[in-house]
């Protein structure tokens, strides 16, 4: 898929077909997400896939904001980061190119927060996270069951400014 088609065609995905994206796909994203953009190149990352249905089950007990990650079909990517000075920033990039990269690969995502979320270290204890390493984000992947909603984006000509304000 072009890439200005992959940004206009991803949306949000909270319902999914029970037809899970391939252990190929799943790398291929998460591949992707590497290559993203980081302050000094510190790259501080690391992605945890999560498709086996009992851990996923385990999750959402967890993560309220993220129910579907727990349904048939879907896998989660989870982002663990180190606590560096723009951590935020590098892995909210990394995050931004997978869901591009699982939609260039026809896929189906949803970001799921977890950066400032109560249950941080819980699920970094789940994972199995070492010390040091926080939950920034956990991204659900798979196939839309039917239509995706599409969410209402703020016109052009409402965000753009030449020059200066
Ligand atoms: C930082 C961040 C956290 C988010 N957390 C959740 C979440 O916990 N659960 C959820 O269903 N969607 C979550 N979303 C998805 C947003 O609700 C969604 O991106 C927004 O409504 C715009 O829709 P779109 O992604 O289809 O453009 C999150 C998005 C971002 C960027």
């Amino acid at each position: 898929m072009e890439l200005f088609d992959a940004i206009a065609a991803r949306h949000s995905c909270r319902a999914y077909a029970d037809k899970p994206a391939t252990r190929e796909q799943l790398e291929k994203i998460v591949a992707a997400g590497r290559l993203a953009p980081t302050a000094l190149n510190v790259q501080p990352w690391e992605m945890v896939v999560v498709t086996d249905a009992e851990r996923r089950r385990a999750l959402v007990d967890l993560v309220p904001n993220g129910k579907f990650i727990a349904s048939p079909g879907v896998a989660c990517i989870a982002l663990f980061s180190k606590d560096t000075k723009y951590y935020l920033e590098d892995c909210c990039g990394a995050v931004t190119t997978m869901l591009l990269a699982a939609t260039g690969l026809g896929l189906d995502t949803c970001w799921v927060a977890g950066d400032k979320k109560v249950y941080v270290d819980a699920v970094g204890a789940l994972l199995g996270a070492p010390t040091g390493m926080k939950l920034v984000a956990l991204i659900a992947v798979g196939h839309a069951d039917g239509k995706v909603d599409i969410a209402p984006k703020r016109a052009l000509e409402e965000v753009i400014h030449w020059e200066r304000f």
